[in-house]
């Protein structure tokens, strides 16, 4: 295999032979494109090769390319080596290690994003991005930030990852395909997108003892998902999969429109220098309607005050994690006394309970619940998403779930499973008369 040639004033070799398998890839024409391949395929490593090719071959002035991961730790502990692995030997290369970018020779830029961070993104404009691992991306962020930044320069972008089950990557591969019905029930028009899949027992990257051994060690739905790129595979150790699952064939999650007779709860994952999620709730007879969700990182409270009040509900309470009346150090008043500070006062701490508990509660809450599908798209797929780490090494699932952009909306979930007690379920039981039945 020959290695990558590309012109500069001197001829510069970067380590870099692709493997068999990426070859169309890095050859495409097409704007988009949406690569679904096996774990360890050499996807990432593909993907940084393209970046820097393109980087120093698209003749573009003041060049910004991206790599995208799901989380800004996770870009740094994978794709940074590999951007001083593959740029290595290029003259007069810099690395800025605080804000993760290099500039390539001739001043064009590739620099490491998290979607966990999404502020960092906000203002810029881009010429090409990967968006890796997407599956575990928060969905929201491609489409409301990312999106908009390659207009201007007519920038491209590649999905990429292994799949968890019918969520944002499952419609982007989808649309590649040309499968994807729109909302007028045409089908999506896929002649700009590029689209490959990968599978373990197809590529021969993979040693057959090795695939033969971890199919051993897996579970069935696990190697299915993980090295022969199944979509159907229900997600790793996913904390609602079963509840979910029922909840969409039961077609429970649909169009949920807000009912002006009854009041609506709301429940908040507060974070401070996190992400802040909240859910709106209404109870109609026995169903929880779940109308409105909403989710956003790096504002102050005032904001989420803002997001309440221009909506048009009637609130009945809110729902807070128990440690939101604590005092915090910064303005020496709790939550509570901010939020009561800005005119929100009907709010409730709910009791603490351990994280199992609540998902407890919250699997049997998500029965008796019907989710609008637009307006609870971004808290859906975080529902769907939240799962318990799992330990290759060890072959066990951890106890506690995994912390990233999903469990905000889940920790939030937990709390309206837990406090979400209008009153029309509160009511005192019926008192029958004596009927002097012993
Ligand atoms: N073209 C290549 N030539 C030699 N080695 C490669 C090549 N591409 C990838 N590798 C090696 O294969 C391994 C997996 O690569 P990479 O991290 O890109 O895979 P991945 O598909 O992103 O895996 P994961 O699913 O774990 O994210 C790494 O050790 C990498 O150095
Ligand atoms: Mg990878």
């Amino acid at each position: 295999m020959r290695a990558w040639r590309i012109s500069l004033p001197t001829k510069i070799v970067i380590p870099y032979a692709p493997r068999p398998a990426f070859l169309p890839f890095h050859g495409r024409s097409k704007r988009w494109a949406c690569l679904v391949c096996h774990r360890r395929a050499g996807k990432t490593v593909a993907c940084i090769n393209e970046l820097i090719k393109a980087g120093l071959s698209e003749g573009k002035k003041d060049g910004r390319y991206a790599y995208v991961a799901p989380q800004l730790s996770q870009a740094k502990d994978i794709a940074w080596s590999y951007i001083k692995q593959f740029t290595g030997a290029l003259p007069g290369i810099q690395y800025n290690e605080s804000e993760l970018w290099c500039q390539l020779p001739g001043g064009n830029r590739i620099r490491l994003y998290g979607t966990d961070n999404a502020d960092r993104l906000r203002g810029l404009y881009m010429d090409g991005v990967i968006m890796d691992e997407y599956a575990q991306h928060d969905p929201t962020v491609f489409d409301l930030i990312i999106r908009p930044q390659l207009i201007d320069r007519k920038g491209w972008a590649v999905f990429i990852g292994t799949p968890a089950g019918h969520n944002k990557f499952y419609e982007i591969y989808q649309k590649s395909l040309g499968i994807w019905e729109n909302e007028d029930g045409t089908k999506f028009d896929n002649a700009e997108w590029f689209s490959m899949v990968l599978k373990a027992s197809q590529s021969g990257l993979l040693p057959v003892a090795e695939l033969e051994a971890a199919r051993r060690e897996m579970s069935v739905e696990a190697y299915e998902q993980e090295l022969e790129c199944s979509f159907e595979a229900a997600i790793k150790g996913a904390v609602f999969g079963r509840e979910m699952k029922i909840a969409t064939d039961d077609g429970r999650i649909c169009n949920v429109p807000y009912d002006r007779n009854a009041e609506v709860w709301t429940a908040w994952d507060l974070g401070i220098g996190d992400a802040t999620a909240i859910w709106f709730a209404q109870q109609v007879g026995r169903e929880a309607r779940i109308i409105d969700f909403y989710m956003s990182s790096g504002v102050a409270i005032d904001h989420y005050v803002r997001v309440l009040k221009d909506r048009p509900y009637n609130y009945a309470r809110h729902l807070l994690p128990h440690d939101a009346d604590k005092t915090e150090l910064g303005t020496g008043m709790s939550i509570v006394e901010q939020l009561k500070s800005m005119g929100v006062r009907n709010t409730r701490v709910v009791p603490k309970l351990t994280v199992s508990e609540g998902i407890e509660q919250a699997r049997k809450f998500i029965t008796r619940c019907y989710f609008d599908q637009k307006k609870c798209y971004q808290g859906l797929e975080a529902l769907k998403l939240y799962r318990y780490e799992y330990s290759d090494k060890l072959g066990i699932f951890a106890k506690r779930p995994l912390h990233d952009w999903s469990s905000h909306p889940a920790d939030a979930f937990r709390y309206l499973a837990i406090g979400f007690k209008p009153e029309s379920l509160n009511a005192a039981p019926i008192k029958y008369p004596n009927l002097a039945i012993p």
